[in-house]
C-alpha cells in the first residue's frame, strides 16, 4: 500500500525531529519540502536578488535546477549540481524563504517536484501548505504546532548546536516575523487543513511527540 502522510505547521515546531523519526520507524520516505524554498531563497542571495524584488526572483526561477536525492534515508538537495544540505540552514536563508515562499510562481515552480516524489512510494512530507494543497487527498493529516516560545527556544539550542549562537530574543522575533509571513500570505498560508489532526507539543518531549503522532497514524492507516 502506497499512502502519504501529510505534516504541517509553523516553524520551530518539531516538524523535521518527528517526520525523521516516523520515516524511519515506518521505513518510508521523508521529505522536507521547506528546504526547495530554501533553496531557491539561497539561488536568490548567491545571485543578489532580493526577495522583495518579485519581478527578479520570477525572472530567475528557469536557471534555478533543483534535483532531490535520497542517501541512506537522508535528503539531499543540489542547487545547480552542488549540494546545498547544509548552506541552507542559517538565519538569513530561513528568511529569503519565507520572503520567496510567498510569491505564487515559486509556488507553481515546486508543486510537481513535491508531488512526483509521492507517485513511487509512502512518505511523510512536512511543510506548510501539504494537507491544503500538494496532497488534499492526504491518507493522514497532522498540524503540528506549539506556542511561538517554545519553538523560539528550541529554535535557539538547534542553532546554537550548530555553532550559530543567537539571541533568543532575536530568534523569537524573527519566528513571529515569520510565522506571520507564512500564515497571511495569499497563496497557500500557512494553516491546517479542515481534516487536519492538531497536535500542540509545547509541554512535550521529543519522544511523547512521537508517540502521539504515530498513534494518530496509525489508527488512521489501520497499520
Ligand atoms: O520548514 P522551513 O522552516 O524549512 O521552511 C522555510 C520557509 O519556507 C518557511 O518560512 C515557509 C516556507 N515553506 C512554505 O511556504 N511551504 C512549505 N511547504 C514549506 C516551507
Amino acid at each position: 500500500m502506497i499512502y502519504k502522510i501529510a505534516l504541517d505547521g509553523p516553524s520551530g515546531a518539531g516538524k523535521s525531529t518527528l517526520a525523521k523519526n516516523i520515516a524511519s520507524a515506518l521505513n518510508i520516505v521523508y521529505v522536507d519540502t521547506g528546504a526547495l524554498y530554501r533553496s531557491v531563497g539561497l539561488y536568490m542571495q548567491k545571485n543578489s536578488i532580493l526577495p522583495e524584488n518579485t519581478q527578479g526572483v520570477i525572472a530567475a526561477l528557469p536557471k534555478v535546477k533543483l534535483q532531490m536525492k535520497f542517501l541512506d534515508g537522508t535528503q539531499h538537495i543540489y542547487l545547480c549540481g552542488e549540494d546545498v544540505k547544509d548552506s541552507i540552514r542559517t538565519p538569513e536563508i530561513s528568511m529569503y524563504a519565507s520572503k520567496v515562499s510567498a510569491i505564487p510562481e515559486v509556488r507553481t515552480f515546486l508543486l510537481n517536484t513535491q508531488r512526483d516524489i509521492a507517485k513511487t512510494t509512502s512518505v511523510i512530507m512536512d511543510g506548510r501548505d501539504i494537507g491544503t494543497v500538494i496532497f488534499p487527498d492526504a491518507d493522514v493529516k497532522i498540524f503540528l504546532t506549539a506556542s511561538l516560545e517554545a519553538r523560539a527556544r528550541r529554535r535557539t539550542e538547534e542553532l546554537a548546536q550548530k555553532g550559530i549562537n543567537e539571541p533568543y530574543e532575536k530568534v523569537l522575533a524573527e519566528m513571529k516575523e515569520r510565522d506571520s509571513n507564512d500564515s497571511t500570505r495569499k497563496v497557500a498560508p500557512a494553516v491546517a487543513a479542515k481534516d487536519a489532526i492538531l497536535l500542540d507539543n509545547s509541554d512535550f518531549s521529543l519522544e511523547q511527540t512521537f508517540q502521539a503522532a504515530l498513534s494518530i497514524i496509525k489508527s488512521r492507516l489501520a497499520l
